[in-house]
């Protein structure tokens, strides 16, 4: 009897004290600094790119624009050359402390940061040992995602053909455009910890790119870099190249472009109906949208009667990541290649004679207003924008009136 009470006893103790520590695990998971995503080789340190190509003194994209200004004026206006100076970027840096590791990605060659990173106090690399840079370049630095990041490697011009013609030492380099070729570095790295089920890296680029189309070769530059064909400097030959446009979430004509909308309206007799949006992914062959996850869709209806509104529903097209205690995409609901999504609105019936509006609007967010408010990004440009709309008037119709005479 007392053998069996202190067995009884300790297994209690043991219980408990497995519940104390585990409440204590999982308290320390939801307030501990959380450090998102897995640094990987790829981008744990600056580009050690710090001269220019055997034949020219700068490696400054303003300079190589002097000769390449076409090319100069796509990359410009792309937000490649905006990775650094870009308000929204500066306000999330900020918001997240400043990390050097933000650097590596949208400021990455050695000299275009202030600092030089000379090795890791943590094994997660999340915490560098800095030294002043002497060739910090502020200029440099402006440039963000500049020229010789893609071109430059071993002092020489890396490009996927050579004329043989430039005034600087240029070789070969077919990787450059091989799958995900010079964009993967940034675009497309992935890391695994055991307390990330996170299936997106920073700032969430495409690696759910191979899930609408297994066994298809991955091609960035075939939709990102157009083909056209010019000369490359003023005066030269016309051949074939490919414009540096990087067009995505900014561009909305290349987000409209990517879109199938198709509407079906049902009416039925006494007013009652519904209305179908379908929605195809067309255009790219990563998710729609893509990249980090503040980027998503809203199907919105919106039923307005004389009297102002009767009824909205709004639909996300999103992914929900749950982030602590741990790190797991929860749902993701944006568009994969050529599955359509359909979405559904009724409306009650409609008084006789009188009229309904109801509007369609499908938006592009760049960023949520929640998120807008908290890091207190003051935008100069809209946050979001219109890809499709569309306004169908609704009328009461008159009823089938039968035995409604004898009733009187
Ligand atoms: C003084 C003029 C000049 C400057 C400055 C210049 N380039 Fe060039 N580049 C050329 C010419 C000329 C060609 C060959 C054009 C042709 O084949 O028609 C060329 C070709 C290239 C090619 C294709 C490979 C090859 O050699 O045929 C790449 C890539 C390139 N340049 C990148 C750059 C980058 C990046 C910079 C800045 C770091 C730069 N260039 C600066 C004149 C210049
Ligand atoms: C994000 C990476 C990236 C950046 C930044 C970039 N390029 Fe390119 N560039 C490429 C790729 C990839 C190609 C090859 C495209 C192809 O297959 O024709 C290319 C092709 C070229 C070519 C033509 C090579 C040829 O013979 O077809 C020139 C010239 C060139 N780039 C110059 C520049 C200049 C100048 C800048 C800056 C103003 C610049 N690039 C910025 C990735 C980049
Ligand atoms: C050194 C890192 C790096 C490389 C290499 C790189 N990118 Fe980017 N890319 C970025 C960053 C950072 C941004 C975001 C800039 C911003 O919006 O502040 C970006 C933005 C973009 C965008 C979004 C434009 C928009 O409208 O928001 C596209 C599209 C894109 N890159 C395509 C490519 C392609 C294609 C390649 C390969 C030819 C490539 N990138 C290579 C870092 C990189
Ligand atoms: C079949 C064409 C196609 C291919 C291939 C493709 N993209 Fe895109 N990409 C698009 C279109 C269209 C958009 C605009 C709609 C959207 O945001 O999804 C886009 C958007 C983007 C954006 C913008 C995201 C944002 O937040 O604004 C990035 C970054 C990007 N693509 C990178 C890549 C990279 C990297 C690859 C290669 C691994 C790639 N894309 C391959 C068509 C393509
Ligand atoms: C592995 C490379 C990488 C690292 C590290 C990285 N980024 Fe990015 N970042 C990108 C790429 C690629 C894009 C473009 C994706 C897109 O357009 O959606 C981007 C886009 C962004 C954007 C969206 C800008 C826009 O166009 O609306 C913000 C904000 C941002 N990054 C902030 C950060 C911050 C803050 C850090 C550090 C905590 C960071 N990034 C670290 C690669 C990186």
């Amino acid at each position: 009897m007392s053998l069996h009470r202190c067995c009884y006893e300790k297994k209690k103790i043991i219980y408990l004290s497995a519940a104390l520590l585990f409440l204590a695990f999982l308290t320390w998971r939801l307030v501990r600094p959380m450090n998102i995503f897995v640094v990987t080789d790829n981008f744990a340190r600056p580009m050690a790119v710090t001269r220019p190509p055997a034949g020219l003194q700068s490696m400054r994209a303003a300079d190589c624009g002097k000769c390449h200004r076409a090319i100069y004026q796509e990359w410009a206006a792309s937000m490649h050359a905006h990775a650094w100076t870009d308000p929204y970027y500066q306000t999330d840096m900020r918001f997240e402390d400043s990390q050097q590791i933000c650097l590596n990605c949208h400021i990455p060659l050695q000299n275009q940061q202030p600092d030089l990173v000379t090795g890791f106090r943590d094994k997660e690399r999340f915490k560098p040992i800095l030294r002043k840079n002497p060739d910090f370049d502020p200029v440099l630095q402006q440039e963000g995602i500049t020229c010789v990041v893609c071109h430059l490697r071993d002092g020489v011009i890396n490009s996927p053909r050579v004329s043989g013609l430039a005034p600087h030492k240029s070789r070969v380099n077919k990787a450059m455009i091989q799958g995900v070729g010079v964009c993967g570095k940034c675009h497309v790295v992935s890391g695994r910890r055991w307390d990330t089920f996170f299936k997106i890296p920073p700032c969430g680029t495409v690696a759910e790119i191979t899930t609408g189309n297994p066994g298809k070769a991955i091609k960035c530059i075939a939709c990102h870099m157009p083909r056209t064909i010019r000369p490359l400097v003023e005066g030269g030959e016309p051949k074939p190249v490919r414009r540096h446009l990087w067009r995505g979430g900014h561009y909305p004509v290349q987000v409209r472009q990517a879109v199938k909308f198709k509407l079906k309206i049902t009416k039925q007799t006494g007013g009652t109906g519904e209305a179908k949006l379908t929605l195809t992914n067309i255009g790219t062959d990563h998710f729609l949208p893509t990249g980090t996850p503040d980027r998503y869709l809203s199907v919105a209806f919106k039923l307005r009667g004389v009297d102002g509104q009767l009824k909205s529903k709004i639909f996300k097209l999103r992914r929900t990541i749950m982030w602590r205690p741990f790190i797991i995409d929860l749902w993701d609901t944006r568009l994969i290649r050529n599955q359509p999504r359909s979405y559904t609105f009724t409306w009650p019936e409609i008084t006789q004679g009188r009229q309904q509006t109801l509007k369609i609007t499908v938006r592009y967010h760049l960023l949520a207003e929640a998120r807008r408010k908290r890091i207190n990004y003051r935008n100069k440009t809209p946050i979001s924008y219109i890809i499709y709309q569309h306004t169908e008037v609704l009328e009461g119709k008159q009823k089938l009136k039968i035995g409604l005479e004898e009733q009187r």
